[in-house]
């Protein structure tokens, strides 16, 4: 095994010198490490995410694991994206993560690299770094926070957030109960509790073989994710000595794996776009259609909100994603090799369900099919999201009149006002918060339900948006459509009014307005000023694709297999 990293410390003797020289200055005698695996850990922790609190914990555990496999850790600070903080949406920042990751891997004498994540980006951000920079790696989460309890009922992390928020917008929730609530639904570190984004992408990393079996859930503060991290420590010195790298790993049939375990999960329609990025790092191509595909043969079978009943707590003590993945066996690609140096079907060989009330048998799904649909029509003819799990059965054929919003300070105007002209059958729709049109993809297409609605018992609408929803929320929500309005798509032309007709069943979603009419809309059509004339932003807006794409930058997604290819750097005097 040659270490790439001896061309830091074992190279020209002058060169040599400086970077054996420059570990010296931290204390650290090269000797001691002369030709033992360099284990960069790139860790996300920070105070501007709380998410991410209990990863320098983590970092000196995995530290441990890999001193004690012979290696010589050397952690680096990454940008960190945490949901609460991050304005429009950590979305914006995800590729700008996945850069950091990557060139920081690049530019270091790095043999190997253990990813810390837990919030929602932080996750694939480091796994589309992995994927590009194909140095061994293995991916360590936070785990998600305890459970807190509010009049006596868990809460779930988001999902009871948007519940209580309406009902404190329908009057049944006092000011005295609204700030009880606050009190104690930050109840401690780790990721949201609920089968959200953070608690799903960490699932898939473990699905797709990125993270050692049965670890995604363990909660924040169990004394067993510790000695996950020291296992991961250990791990990635071995997989050095293997050299097992990603791209031996992530393969199609690890993110056909990985689209089963989503549906089977229940799991946040974030994961699509995640999924697609990391795929076309990769250079695998996974369009939309593959998702829809693979919904109609895997069944729904994990009971935790906003799909379901339950929490993480009970998800882990019921099996966790083995468990899972076991009760789906026969649907997936077995023989996918993971970062244990096992296929993924050795993995689970012992993995069962222990609680069937939270991790149902294929006899007993929560639904046969089908937790995900994916709609195309003229509203969406590159395509648009739905999660069925989380969504209203009577919606999901539906006919209404549009109540456009033209962007989200027009929503958040207008959403209260009780001259709405709005009823239980209308159909919301949000413009301009697709991944340009924010910038940033924000999260904002579960639109609030109308005041005035609700007063009236209504609980649930037809939303249509080009945006993405929090992986917690819930409801008849159509995401991500696209092409979006900024970048010239229908969902720009609908004016107040105009008949919408959603039919899940037949995958369709159709703005019913002649062509002669949508014609002339569309001629009279002005993109809007572009805010941004500078900085990441503006390019974001330059070079960001589409929600059906993945919303990676066009050129860090290689166009052909010779472009994946990591280019090294040329170690020389700096
Ligand atoms: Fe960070 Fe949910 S807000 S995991």
């Amino acid at each position: 095994m040659t270490l790439r990293s001896n061309q830091w410390f074992a190279n020209r003797e002058e060169l040599a010198f400086q970077n054996r020289s420059a570990l010296r200055s931290m204390g650290l005698n090269p000797d001691d490490f002369a030709g033992k695996p360099v284990i960069g850990i790139a860790n996300s922790w920070s105070d501007l995410n709380n998410c991410n609190a209990n990863l320098r914990d983590l970092a000196e555990a995995v530290k441990r694991g890999v001193l004690l496999e012979g290696g010589l850790p050397l952690e680096f600070p990454t940008i960190s994206l945490g949901e609460e903080f991050m304005k429009p949406s950590a979305m914006l920042y995800r590729n700008l993560m996945a850069m950091d990751v990557e060139e920081t891997l690049r530019a270091n004498p790095i043999d190997g690299v253990v990813l810390l994540c837990n919030c929602d980006k932080t996750t694939p951000a480091q796994l589309m770094a992995a994927a590009s920079a194909d140095l061994p790696a293995i991916q360590l989460n936070g785990g998600p926070r305890a459970i807190s309890h509010f009049h006596g009922e868990p809460i779930g992390s988001g999902t009871d957030l948007w519940r209580y928020s309406d009902e404190r917008r329908a009057g049944r929730l006092s000011d005295a109960d609204w700030r009880e609530l606050e009190a104690c639904y930050g109840c401690g570190v780790g990721a949201c509790n609920t089968m959200g984004t953070a608690s799903t992408m960490t699932s898939l990393s473990e699905a797709l073989g990125m993270m050692l079996p049965g670890t995604a859930s363990i909660p924040a503060t169990d004394a067993r994710r510790m000695q996950a991290a020291t296992a991961t420590g250990r791990r990635i010195v071995q997989m050095v000595r293997e050299d097992l790298r990603p791209s031996k790993i992530l393969t199609a049939a690890a993110f056909d794996n990985a689209i089963r375990a989503l549906l089977a999960l229940g799991g946040s329609t974030n994961a699509v776009v995640h999924l697609i990025a990391m795929a076309g790092r990769r250079n695998i191509r996974l369009p939309l259609s593959r998702f829809d595909e693979l919904a109609r043969t895997t069944p729904f079978l994990v009971n935790l909100m906003p799909s379901g009943q339950h929490l993480m707590d009970r998800f882990y003590a019921a099996g966790g994603l083995p468990a899972v993945l076991a009760e789906i066996r026969d649907l997936l690609n077995l023989d996918n090799l993971t970062v244990t140096g096992k296929t993924l079907g050795e993995n689970i060989a012992r993995a069962r369900s222990f609680d069937r009330e939270v991790i149902r048998s294929r006899e007993e799904p929560l639904a046969e099919n089908g937790a995900l649909a994916v709609l195309t029509g003229n509203l969406a003819p590159r395509g648009a999201v739905i999660k069925v799990s989380a969504a209203s059965p009577k919606l999901m054929r539906h006919r209404g009149r549009a109540v456009v919003f033209h962007d989200y300070e027009d929503l958040l105007a207008r959403i209260n006002d009780p001259a709405l002209p709005v009823d239980a059958d209308s159909v919301l729709v949000l413009q301009n918060a697709g991944p340009k049109g924010v910038p940033g993809f924000p999260e904002w297409g579960s639109l609030p339900i109308p005041t005035k609605l609700l007063q009236a018992g209504v609980t649930d609408v037809v939303r249509i948006s080009d945006s993405r929803m929090s992986g917690t929320a819930f409801g008849t929500v159509v995401l991500h459509v696209a092409p979006e309005a900024a970048a010239g798509g229908l969902i720009g032309l609908v004016h107040d009014g105009d008949v919408i007709e959603l039919d899940v069943e037949s995958r369709s979603l159709q703005l019913l307005v002649d062509d002669a009419e949508l014609s002339r809309r569309r001629a009279a059509w002005q993109p809007r000023p572009i805010k941004h004339l500078r900085g990441y932003p503006r390019l974001y807006i330059d070079h960001v694709l589409q929600a059906d794409e993945g919303c990676d930058f066009d050129f860090l997604r290689p166009s052909c297999d010779a472009e994946l290819d990591f280019v090294q750097p040329v170690v020389g005097r700096s």
